[in-house]
């Protein structure tokens, strides 16, 4: 079953090393871009710590951080490890040095943090995405 986006899940606690972000869904037939958002507020405008985004419309996969309204400097991943019309999970592994992306049964990208971890509050996935879970770990 698929649940409507955007999703917002709270975490009120924040993110720790350890912490673990499950998501699963399929990729639309046409879709252009999802993104998965760890948003340090439910506010709008939140910085986001990071900012996970699968571009189907130009194969490739940026990650990003946005504080105060502006982006930082993206980084991509080597690849695009989904398919439209396929299912996917992606697990968004939280450590010291940064969140870990591990897309399917391989790692993807190693994202270095840019603002503490524990500021997180909330994962949000949106876009062009049919989502079918997000679990927090
Ligand atoms: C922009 C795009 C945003 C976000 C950002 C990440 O070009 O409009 O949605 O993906 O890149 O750097």
């Amino acid at each position: 079953m698929s649940s409507t986006v955007p999703h917002k899940t709270s975490l009120p606690e924040g993110l720790r090393a350890g912490s673990l972000l499950r998501i699963r869904g399929i990729v639309p037939d046409k879709a252009g871009r999802f993104h998965v958002n760890l948003l340090c507020s439910e506010d709008q405008g939140a910085d986001a710590a990071l900012h996970f985004n699968p571009r189907l419309d130009t194969s490739e996969v940026v990650f990003n951080s946005k504080e105060q309204g502006s982006w930082g400097s993206e980084e991509r991943g080597a690849g695009v490890p989904f398919q439209r019309g396929q299912p996917f999970e992606v697990l968004l592994i939280a450590a010291e040095d940064g969140f870990k992306a591990v897309v399917g049964d391989a790692p993807y990208h190693h994202f270095r943090h840019r603002m503490p971890m524990s500021r997180v509050r909330a994962v949000e996935v949106g876009g062009d995405v049919l989502l079918d879970s997000v679990r927090v770990y």
